[in-house]
């Protein structure tokens, strides 16, 4: 990847921002003479919230380029289980500052890729830094940019050769339920095409069981569907794969 593109981190600064905010706010009165006891509940709030602030600061700095880019192995997973020749159209859903888009473009340089997102405030992605991105790593002429809800694509049944998706439909929030968003996906991939879609998707509540999940991919006409665990598929810490212990891929042939 080259070094002046920008990917962003999965954790939205925004996120840090406002807890960080919030903690200051509930400080400043201790700062005050008041109640002892108002001020002991103060320090237990600032305490209970210092918690998951130092968590993702952590997780942070994990996903940060300055910690053996552990974002970019996680991309690479997903275009590694592709089983794909990288001819013709891919789709790359939820496509963020366009990381795994670009990277499809990179390898297969007979493709032409579709990124879509719709780009809203949680995090400092949009379509300008997806192209200056394509710009930077000079891949420009091989993608496509477009603003779309990943639960209505704007594109014909079957126009895809390839789909790829990264840690996205968990936070698709304008469709409650998880399977038809996901077979919208589906529903874009052309026979025989292939796919590689990571999110988490061992978390029951979303998704249901994983093993259903598959068995109704398999009746939607796919006809292989395989099943991983990211963090058994790469070396990361302990305490991160806590956080990623719901995250899989599913991959194969439509
Ligand atoms: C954790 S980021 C992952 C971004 C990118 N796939 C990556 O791997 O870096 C989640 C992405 O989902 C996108 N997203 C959320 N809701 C969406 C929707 N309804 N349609 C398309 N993208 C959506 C967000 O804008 C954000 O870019």
């Amino acid at each position: 990847m080259n070094k002046l593109a920008n990917y962003g981190n999965w954790v939205p600064l925004n996120l840090l921002y406002t807890i960080l905010g919030i903690i200051l706010i509930v400080l400043i009165p201790t700062l005050f003479p008041i109640f002892l006891v108002v001020r002991i509940i103060l320090w237990i709030i600032v305490g209970l919230l210092l918690l998951p602030f130092s968590y993702l600061i952590y997780l942070y700095y994990q996903f940060s380029a300055h910690n053996k880019e552990l974002q970019y192995k996680v991309w690479n997973l997903v275009i590694q289980k592709l089983p794909w020749n990288g001819r013709g159209k891919a789709l790359d859903v939820g496509t963020g500052a366009g990381a795994l888009a670009i990277e499809l473009a990179k390898r297969f340089p007979e493709c032409t890729v579709w990124g879509i997102d719709y780009w809203g405030k949680s995090w400092n992605y949009s379509k300008l830094k997806c192209e200056e991105n394509a710009k930077l790593e000079g891949v420009e002429n091989q993608v496509v940019f477009q603003k779309a809800s990943a639960s209505k694509l704007p594109y014909k049944d079957g126009e895809f050769d390839a789909i790829v998706s990264n840690f996205v439909y968990h936070e698709v929030r304008d469709i409650r339920d998880k399977k038809k968003l996901i077979s919208e996906s589906f529903r874009v991939l052309k026979k025989g095409g292939v796919f590689s879609l990571q999110d988490t998707l061992k978390n029951e509540k979303k998704y249901g069981n994983i093993e259903e999940l598959i068995r109704d991919i398999k009746e939607w006409g796919v006809e292989e569907v395989n099943f991983i665990e990211t963090a058994y598929e790469i070396p990361m810490p302990n305490l991160l794969k806590f956080e990623l212990k719901t995250m899989g891929l599913l991959y194969g042939i439509k």
